[in-house]
């Protein structure tokens, strides 16, 4: 029978999201920006990152105390060598209902098929632009829209359900919010807004660029009515919309005006092996060296049980009261995969 570990909050950790890499070859600048994460920066050595062995052992424990979603992400993941093969490992624990991938889709078009036949179910494709000059700008790295583009098109051929994600700054894309919801909607993808967030300690955020879950569906609703739909599933971070009239869905990630913390089931493991039980964590708890260690199923277990036991993290609740503190000490969006 299956059990669900609660935190202190009641919250069921049902989701794990895995980063695979610390590195992506994009440089969003809400993200990584390059005077940041230059030539210079030290990502993960090699020998520091979870093999695929141990990745897989620590997804089988997780799915004991309740873990049925698994999220693939980076940096950017398809950077991994091989990563289908990781894929597949997954796909055989018992317990994992649904394996996503969030990706920046450069090299999608290339790994679709593959991906797709070792058992991934979707994935979340992150794009903030069409216009070629302000996806160039916020990528970083002179990226083509087209590029994004094709991949989602193949992964969609391939037979993977696809969503797209926005990120919304203000004076930098919010342009973009109406050609892009049209251009989905035509397509027949889910598009989700999100809010800019004060992940990391080096995006330089202040709220003034935030556009709020308010101010974008006023601007859609405009041109093209929504109404609201209920969540697909218990914590959904995102909020959905139709456009009346049709069954294409849209949606918004109100993490600033609108959070979600009360129904957070997600846990995060870095590509070295920490657990971190907040997005806006400053430390995780290190895995790996215990599973060096050589330690049994039931050791690892009761820790990650007596760190799920423990949480009591709500950040984003907490981000706009006036007794909040800004943290200064974030682990890096990049470095846990959002
Ligand atoms: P679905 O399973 O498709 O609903 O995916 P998802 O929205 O949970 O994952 P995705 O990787 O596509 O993330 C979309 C946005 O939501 C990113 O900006 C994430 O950082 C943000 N997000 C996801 N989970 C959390 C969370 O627990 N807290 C916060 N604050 N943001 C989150
Ligand atoms: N605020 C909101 N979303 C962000 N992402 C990366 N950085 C931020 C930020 N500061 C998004 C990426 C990707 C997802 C995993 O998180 O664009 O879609
Ligand atoms: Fe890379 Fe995604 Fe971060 Fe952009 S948001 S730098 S694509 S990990
Ligand atoms: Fe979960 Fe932390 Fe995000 Fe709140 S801020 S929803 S607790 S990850």
């Amino acid at each position: 029978k299956q059990v669900y570990w609660k935190d202190r909050l009641g919250r069921p950790l049902r989701d794990l999201r895995i980063s695979v890499t610390d590195r992506c070859n994009f440089r969003c600048r809400y993200c990584m920006p390059a005077e940041v994460f230059g030539p210079d920066y030290a990502f993960l050595p090699r020998k520091e990152l979870l093999t695929f062995e141990e990745i897989t052992r620590l997804v089988r424990l997780f799915a004991v105390g309740g873990v049925e979603k698994i999220r693939i992400t980076g940096g950017e993941p398809l950077l991994r060598k091989d990563l289908s093969r990781l894929i597949k490992m997954i796909k055989a624990v018992d317990g994992i209902k649904d394996i996503a991938l969030t990706t920046n889709a450069s090299l999608l078009a290339k790994h679709a098929v593959l991906l797709k036949d070792a058992g991934l179910d979707r994935v979340n494709v992150s794009l903030d632009a069409l216009d070629q000059e302000i996806f160039a700008r916020m990528n970083g790295r002179q990226f083509s829209v087209k590029r994004v583009l094709e991949g989602i098109d193949a992964a969609e051929q391939a037979g993977l359900k696809v969503k797209v994600n926005m990120v919304v700054q203000r004076g930098v894309n919010d342009g973009q919010i109406l050609p892009m919801a049209h251009y989905f909607r035509e397509k027949g993808h889910i598009l989700r807004f999100i809010e800019y967030m004060d992940v990391g300690n080096t995006n330089g955020w202040d709220l003034s660029q935030v556009v709020s879950k308010r101010e974008i569906l006023a601007k859609i609703h405009k041109e093209m009515p929504l109404k609201p739909t209920d969540p697909n599933y218990y914590g959904e971070v995102a909020n959905r919309y139709r456009y009346l009239g049709t069954d294409q869905e849209v949606g918004v990630i109100a993490s600033v005006t609108d959070s979600f913390c009360s129904s957070c089931t997600r846990a995060r493991l870095s590509a070295n092996g920490r657990l971190y039980t907040c997005l806006f964590a400053s430390e995780g708890t290190d895995l790996r060296d215990l599973l060096r260690e050589g330690v049994d199923d039931q050791v690892v277990l009761e820790r990650i049980h007596q760190i799920w036991s423990g949480r009591e993290d709500r950040y984003s609740d907490e981000r706009l009261s006036a007794t909040h503190l800004p943290r200064d000490q974030k682990v890096e969006m990049s470095f846990i995969g959002g």
